[in-house]
């Protein structure tokens, strides 16, 4: 199992290299860091002083997550790739620091993943489900995410509508 498991990795790692660089250039464009990120750090995603600091579609605390990918993700990226290939002539010093890199990176970034997952499903009432359904209540919206609310309010349906567009996509047809 465990030599099956190595023989996947090698396969699977590059795949998993590319979708990295396809979802970090999609989430680029809301990850730029910004003064109220500063804010958000300081009380400590809201555990700190009274209210929800400020956030845009993603949080400070997310932004982090993003950036940390963006380096750390792309080192353990480039380190699997040296190791992948050894046939490049590359010496046994870089093989053992493209393992180190490696191993330390995958260790660290699965560690944080696992908070973030915590986080991003139990430990936030209604994130799983925006997940899960593609849409949020309006009040967790303004409570979360002020500044991404304000900025797609308009867009807000009602439950019914939210319905009836549900219906509409599944094909099933309007009783007559
Ligand atoms: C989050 C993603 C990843 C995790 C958690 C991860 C984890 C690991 C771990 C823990 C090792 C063992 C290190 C050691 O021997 O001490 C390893 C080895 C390795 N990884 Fe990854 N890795 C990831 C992504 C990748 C990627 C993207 C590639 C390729 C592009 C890759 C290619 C390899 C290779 C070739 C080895 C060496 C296997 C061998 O011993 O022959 N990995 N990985």
């Amino acid at each position: 199992m465990i030599s099956a498991s190595k023989i996947l990795h090698n396969y699977l790692g590059p795949v998993f290299g590319i979708l990295l660089v396809v979802l970090l250039l999609k989430l680029l464009k809301d990850n730029i860091p910004k003064k109220h990120d500063l804010q958000w750090f300081k009380m400590g995603g809201g555990l700190v002083g009274k209210g929800h600091p400020d956030a845009g579609f993603a949080n400070g605390g997310g932004k982090a997550w993003y950036w940390l990918l963006a380096t750390v993700g792309l080192l353990v990226v480039a380190s699997g790739f040296v190791l992948d290939f050894p046939n490049y002539g590359q010496s046994r010093d870089t093989m053992q620091w493209a393992n180190i890199i490696h191993a330390v990176g995958a260790l660290g970034l699965t560690a944080v993943a696992l908070g973030h997952i915590y986080i991003g499903t139990v430990g936030t009432a209604g994130s799983l489900e925006g997940m899960t359904t593609g849409y949020v209540d309006e009040s967790w919206a303004k409570e979360h995410h002020n500044l991404w609310y304000e900025e797609v309010k308009d867009q807000a349906m009602s439950e019914e509508e939210l319905a009836a567009q549900k219906t509409e996509s599944s094909g099933a047809t309007k009783p007559s």
